[in-house]
């Protein structure tokens, strides 16, 4: 059988362990918190969830790191209530990572241009399309994108950098010998946890 993680029963390790699999993300594309799912609330109140790709995660500040399109529902949704959670699962470590906190666009400040300085071409034609997200089409391919790199660069203020910083993780391990399940909430800067029934 295989043997238990080091983090099994040590819910120390249990955190370091999620933050590992969240920093981790972003660099490892197999990773399964490398598309974790958004979810925000609408404003009627219905949950909408939807993948994003996590370009960064930092387990001293505890915050993630999104990018999207300011003109999107998301984006809509994220400034009209200032909070998201993502969830992600790992089938080949058995473990779901859920996260929610407080979320916060960056549009036109100096972190939106490096994340916008950081991203490949090919994510930056993104923000060019035109209708914008979302919008309406007569037809499937009844859109444009920009082409040459002067109207790629128009895309910019379409561009926004989104910072989840967590307010509440979850972690929940499986495995046949009994699973274990954590949760932690922040207190200042450090967090306190609970092992809870899975
Ligand atoms: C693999 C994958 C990765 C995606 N990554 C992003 C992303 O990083 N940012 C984003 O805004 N949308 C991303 N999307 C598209 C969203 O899932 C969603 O369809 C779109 O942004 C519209 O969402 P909204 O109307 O809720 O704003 C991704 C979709 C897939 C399937």
């Amino acid at each position: 059988m295989t043997p238990l993680p080091d983090f099994y029963d040590d819910i120390e390790a249990s955190l370091a362990h999620l933050w590992r699999l969240l920093e981790e993300g972003p660099r490892l594309r197999r990773n399964a918190f490398h598309m974790p799912a958004l979810a925000t609330v609408d404003e009627t109140g219905a949950p909408q969830l939807r993948t994003i790709v996590l370009r960064e995660a930092e387990a001293v500040a505890g915050t993630l790191r999104f990018h999207c399109d300011r003109r999107s529902r998301k984006a809509a949704e994220i400034a009209a209530t200032g909070r998201a959670a993502l969830h992600g699962y790992d089938s080949a470590s058995k473990v779901q990572i859920r996260i929610s906190g407080t979320a916060m666009l960056h549009t036109d400040d100096a972190l939106a241009d490096e994340a916008w300085a950081g991203s490949l071409v090919m994510s930056r034609v993104c923000y060019g399309v035109a209708p914008g997200p979302g919008v309406e089409l007569a037809s499937g391919d009844a859109y444009s994108l920009p082409e040459t790199d002067a109207a790629i660069a128009l895309g910019r203020p379409n561009f926004c950098a989104v910072v989840v910083t967590a307010t509440r993780l979850e972690f929940l391990f499986l495995d046949r010998r009994g699973h274990r399940r954590a949760a932690w909430t922040r207190e200042g800067a450090g967090w306190t946890g609970t092992w809870l029934a899975p």
